[in-house]
């Protein structure tokens, strides 16, 4: 089966469009990134989201933040070239692909010899293209590898959007259920919503959709009501920071999934390009949580449903201590526990940032 997959960023060779998923999935609109500040507010309002997405997004976007110092001297361009990728490093905190892809390019510039604007201006843009093209190499191996755990007739739960529009291939656990179900498997998928910014309902259950994929919605607080009815056979979800550890940072709500499928004995897998390994964090508790304005709280669809002056605490991810996750979906294949040896076995070579 052919399935209909969405793209959620575009380099034209010159310009970048990013498909605004805050409009999602009433308004389907690319929006074309004039200025470096405008890539910035499009990661940090959640235009383009999802690890490995903003990570790419921000290597095209310092395109954008470059070029107009191509003729300046070279010593001046290559210090515009760090500035600009610190000030996109920090629109987000807790997805380490921002910042492992911002260290790349920097790396890319310092080490390549190179010493004409121009041709490092040229450089860079092949490392991004690079980075853009190797994230649909990893989706397709998680999706293979992933797609191999989903048995006909299974219910898998996922929470979040870890797919297609979070990356620039298949997604990563959405890449497994588009796999099996272009190999002709039947199950089913149970979408939490994701409050507060409904990434759930909004974008994975928009997606599934789309493909042809048994897509049903439900809010977060049902997930354990369904395993308890049996409903719920394997959860898979994606991440935005695995640390050395295994411990994984991914989506609010994410940890208590984990600890509902512990309960209930139902595999709980994080699916995890080694582009979110980061080997430099030692465990989950050295993670920077992103805390996100209130009124993401205090309101629903842009309708208030709080009083005025209520206190809200609005942590955008929380992370599942590694003891709950059966494994992690890597391109090379499963890392088990214990996953600090595991996953430096798996990733010898891996370049921390
Ligand atoms: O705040 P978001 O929407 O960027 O959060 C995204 C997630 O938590 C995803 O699960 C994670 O980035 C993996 S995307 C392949």
């Amino acid at each position: 089966m052919k399935l209909k997959i969405p793209e959620a960023i575009r380099w034209s060779g010159d310009d970048l469009f990013l498909l605004d998923q805050t409009r999602l999935p009433l308004e389907v609109v690319e929006e074309k990134q004039e200025t470096i500040q405008q890539v910035w507010d499009s990661i940090k309002q959640l235009k383009v989201r999802g690890a490995p997405a903003i990570g790419i997004s921000a290597a095209y976007g310092l395109l954008i933040g470059i070029r107009d110092s191509l003729d300046q001297p070279f010593d001046v361009f290559i210090k515009r070239v760090e500035e600009q990728a610190a000030y996109l490093d920090g629109a987000r905190p807790t997805a380490v692909n921002l910042h492992w892809a911002m260290t790349r390019m920097v790396n890319v510039s310092r080490r390549s010899g190179i010493t004409a604007t121009k041709e490092l201006y040229a450089l860079l843009e092949k490392e991004a293209k690079a980075i853009d093209s190797e994230d649909k190499f990893l989706c397709q191996k998680l999706g293979e590898i992933g797609g191999a755990l989903i048995k006909p007739g299974m219910g898998v739960l996922t929470h979040c959007n870890a797919g297609a529009i979070a990356t620039s291939g298949l997604g990563t656990a959405l890449a497994a259920m588009y796999v099996a179900a272009e190999k002709g498997v039947p199950f089913k998928v149970f979408a939490d919503e994701t409050r507060p910014l409904l990434q759930g309902a909004r974008l994975t259950s928009w997606e599934l959709q789309q493909a042809g994929i048994d897509v049903t919605l439900i809010t977060d607080n049902m997930a354990g009501h369904l395993m308890s009815k049996g409903l719920i056979d394997m959860v898979i979800v994606g991440t935005d920071r695995v640390a050395a550890n295994g411990d994984v940072a991914n989506k609010i709500g994410t940890m208590s999934v984990a600890i509902l499928a512990n309960y209930f004995n139902i595999p709980f897998y994080v699916s995890c390009p080694s582009s979110t390994i980061d080997f430099k964090t030692a465990s989950g508790d050295d993670i920077e949580i992103e805390e996100r304005n209130g009124e993401e709280v205090t309101s629903f669809g842009n309708k208030r449903t709080a009083p005025e002056g209520i206190q809200t605490r609005n942590p955008a991810f929380d992370v599942t201590p590694n003891r709950l996750v059966t494994g992690l979906i890597t391109e090379k294949g499963i890392v088990t526990a214990p996953y600090k040896e595991n996953l430096i076995k798996m990733f010898p070579n891996h370049q921390s940032v």
